[in-house]
């Protein structure tokens, strides 16, 4: 399957919910790039990860949300490796048509997003990033609530997650 998953979850041993859907994961074929376990200093190796996004066909961005965005080394990922000329720009044509997905952990319910910041208005910036390089947006995987999921709801989850990356593939 050519699936990328980018991975970026700054203590993955401590993780409950990206570390039950990442091994849910493994057994499928799919490439999991870890990114803190890659970069724990944060020098990302920009021609590997470039090299890994041109092979996949499907892009999932799967983190824990943070002060309504991602990771800081997620967001650096962005800054170094989506470069002028590789994703954008006249010649940077390498990520069109590929299609781009979020799996994001939320504490917060789905109640929560109901007043003055919906969802899609949180999740723009990403939105917007795919535009910009020319990706088709997927609809995202959200895990909500995420202090309060009991272990059947997470491994419901699991299995989720399972059929929304067969559906991307
Ligand atoms: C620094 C920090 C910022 C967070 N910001 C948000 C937030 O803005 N919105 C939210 O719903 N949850 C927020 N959370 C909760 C995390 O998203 C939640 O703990 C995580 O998704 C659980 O996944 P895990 O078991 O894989 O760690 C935050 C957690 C931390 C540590």
């Amino acid at each position: 399957m050519s699936l990328l998953v980018i991975l970026a979850h700054p203590d993955l041993a401590q993780s409950r919910v990206n570390k039950a859907l990442k091994v849910a994961l493994e057994p499928m074929g799919v490439t999991i790039s870890d990114l803190y376990a890659l970069y724990p200093d944060f020098k990302i190796d920009i021609a590997s990860e470039q090299d890994k996004l041109i092979k996949a066909k499907s892009l999932v961005f799967q983190f824990p949300m943070f002060w309504y965005s991602c990771p800081a080394l997620l967001k650096q990922y962005f800054d170094d490796v989506l470069t002028y000329g590789f994703a954008y720009g006249s010649k940077g044509k390498a990520l069109a048509d590929k299609t781009f997905a979020l799996a994001i952990s939320l504490g917060a319910r789905e109640g929560d997003f109901q007043g003055k910041f919906s969802l899609e208005s949180v999740l723009t910036p990403f939105r917007a990033i795919s535009h910009f390089i020319g990706t088709k947006y997927a609809a995202p995987f959200l895990t909500y609530d995420t202090g309060n999921l009991s272990d059947t709801a997470l491994q419901a989850q699991a299995r989720g997650y399972q059929e929304w990356v067969k559906g991307l593939a």
